[in-house]
């Protein structure tokens, strides 16, 4: 269930010039891309978007590594797009993805960890109405 997730390829990830290997994985795993650009967070914006994470000992340095540089933010659809995307992407932490997923072949560390994928169907749907308008997402099943 679910026909689009959202994503963020990270500072580190834009700095190592990893955007179009990190796109042509999202691509070949049969993902359509319907929104995408590259922008910088501002330290309110990424407080509010990581909100979740406020009383965690890590959520200083995570809002600075995420305003340190340019991200790309998108919307990628396909069938069942935020379980698969997470498959693609593997675990949080590099050292425990499987072989071939975006964060075991792009990421530093659990905090540098190449990119973002959303964790529900849900928070989805929030997470790209943070960053694009209805009229900025070209979703081919009209979902968003
Ligand atoms: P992300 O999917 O963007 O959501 C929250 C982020 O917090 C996560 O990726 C990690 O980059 C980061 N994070 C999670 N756990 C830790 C941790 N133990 N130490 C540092 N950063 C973490």
């Amino acid at each position: 269930s679910g026909n689009f997730t959202f994503t963020m390829i990270k500072p580190g990830a834009v700095n190592n010039e990893y955007i179009g290997p990190i796109l042509a994985k999202i691509t070949d795993a049969g993902f359509r891309i319907a929104a995408m650009k590259m922008i910088k967070l501002r330290t309110a914006q990424a407080e509010v978007f990581y909100g979740i994470h406020k009383e965690r000992p890590f959520f200083r340095s995570l809002v600075e590594f995420m305003t340190s540089g340019p991200i790309v933010v998108a919307v990628l659809e396909k069938e069942n797009a935020v379980q698969s995307y997470r498959e693609l992407i593997g675990s949080t932490n590099p050292e425990e993805a499987k072989s071939g997923t975006i964060r075991k072949l792009f990421a530093e560390s659990v905090s540098k960890n190449a990119v973002h994928g959303s964790d529900s169907v849900e928070n989805a749907a929030n997470e790209a109405l943070f960053f694009f308008s209805r009229s900025e997402i070209f979703t081919e099943s009209g979902e968003v």
